[in-house]
């Protein structure tokens, strides 16, 4: 059916709740792929595991970040949405990626060096090899196009890598993925450190808007983003947090900076910095209400997942099927 689709897969992990930056910058928009591409979108439960996680919080989590991605628009009949423990040919092909994965690639990787600081207790195995199991996740399903957050970045062209060395051993196999790293992501900033990306792992709880986050929390963090000393709504050089909450303000209402100036003429940040919080919460309202109905009723995303999982492992197990002949690995037959 979906043959002549090119295919874009991306994964989340299930931590951290994502911020208004993931939303308008990435989730909001991913839902229009679905017309052209064929769309999977993995829970990366396995990559989570890399550094040591509560069960019950896991397990929990898992299921709001699926619930998340359908509250922000992925339509689970257009698009596959799936946990990637689930299917088993992602830790299958890991392991084999990892046999065509250099030690040398993998110690260059900033994410590894920058986790197994911050972990330096459990610098395991897996948080090591994490990019060969990313590589995996991606090149099972033929993907094309990878929209990730510039942080990935290295991850993907390591992705790439794998693939064409892959390729190059034993022909064509793979093929070779493009990140699609959407530009208003980098766009939004952090409130309180405005020529910061607005970042999920972000310290200051008031420099991040989190898609969750409640009505009047939404509005104090707004009321509380740092701007310059002036009073004039409009964008320039040095007034990069009114810039930002511009862009903010536009992402919601579709209003131009020319407009948004002249709406705030005279009127002063305060009011400014209220309405681009309003717009903000009006329009997260849905998404959480959503939110909150998904996830009081887990049988439905048990089935969302079970379906999601059922459809990705038939077209992994096309691929795993290819890379077996190709390794060298008999094929098993039923008995
Ligand atoms: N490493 C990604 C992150 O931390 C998550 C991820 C895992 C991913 N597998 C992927 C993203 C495959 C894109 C494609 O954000």
């Amino acid at each position: 059916m979906f043959k002549d689709k090119k295919v874009v897969f991306s994964g989340v992990q299930p931590s951290g709740v994502l911020t208004l930056g993931n939303y308008l910058g990435a989730i909001k928009n991913f839902a229009a792929f679905s017309d052209e591409y064929k769309c999977y979108y993995c829970v990366v439960d396995e990559h989570a595991i890399t550094v040591r996680q509560n069960p019950a919080e896991l397990r929990r989590r898992t299921y709001e970040t699926l619930a998340l991605y359908i509250a922000c628009g992925l339509d689970p009949e257009k698009n596959t949405l799936f946990v990637q423990s689930h299917v088993s040919a992602h830790a299958e092909l890991g392991w084999i990626l990892d046999c065509y994965t250099m030690f040398g690639e993998l110690s260059r990787m900033t994410q590894f060096k920058d986790k197994s600081q911050k972990n330096a207790d459990n610098i395991n195995a897996g948080l090591f090899t994490y990019p060969a199991l990313m590589a995996a996740d991606i090149l099972l399903y033929q993907t094309e196009l990878v929209p990730v957050g510039v942080d990935q970045k290295q991850h993907l062209e390591l992705a790439r890598n794998v693939a064409e060395r892959f390729n190059s051993v034993y022909s064509d196999t793979f093929v070779v993925p493009e990140p699609y790293i959407p530009t208003e992501t980098a766009k939004i900033m952090s409130l309180a450190e405005p020529s910061k990306k607005m970042s999920k792992s972000d310290e200051n709880e008031n420099a991040v808007i989190r898609i969750l986050d409640p009505r009047d929390v939404i509005i104090k963090k707004f009321k509380r983003a740092v701007t310059d000393s002036g009073c004039e709504v409009r964008r320039a050089e040095g007034k990069e947090g009114i810039s930002n909450l511009m862009s903010i303000y536009s992402a919601f209402t579709g209003k131009s900076d020319d407009e948004i100036t002249s709406e705030f003429d005279g009127r002063g940040y305060g009011d400014f910095k209220l309405a681009v919080g309003e717009v903000c919460a009006d329009a997260l309202a849905p998404v959480q209400a959503e939110f909150a109905r998904l996830t009081s009723d887990k049988a439905y995303l048990e089935s969302i997942m079970a379906h999601g999982a059922e459809d990705a492992a038939r077209s992994a197990a096309r691929t795993m099927s290819k890379v077996r002949r190709k390794i060298g690995f008999i094929e098993p037959k039923r008995v």
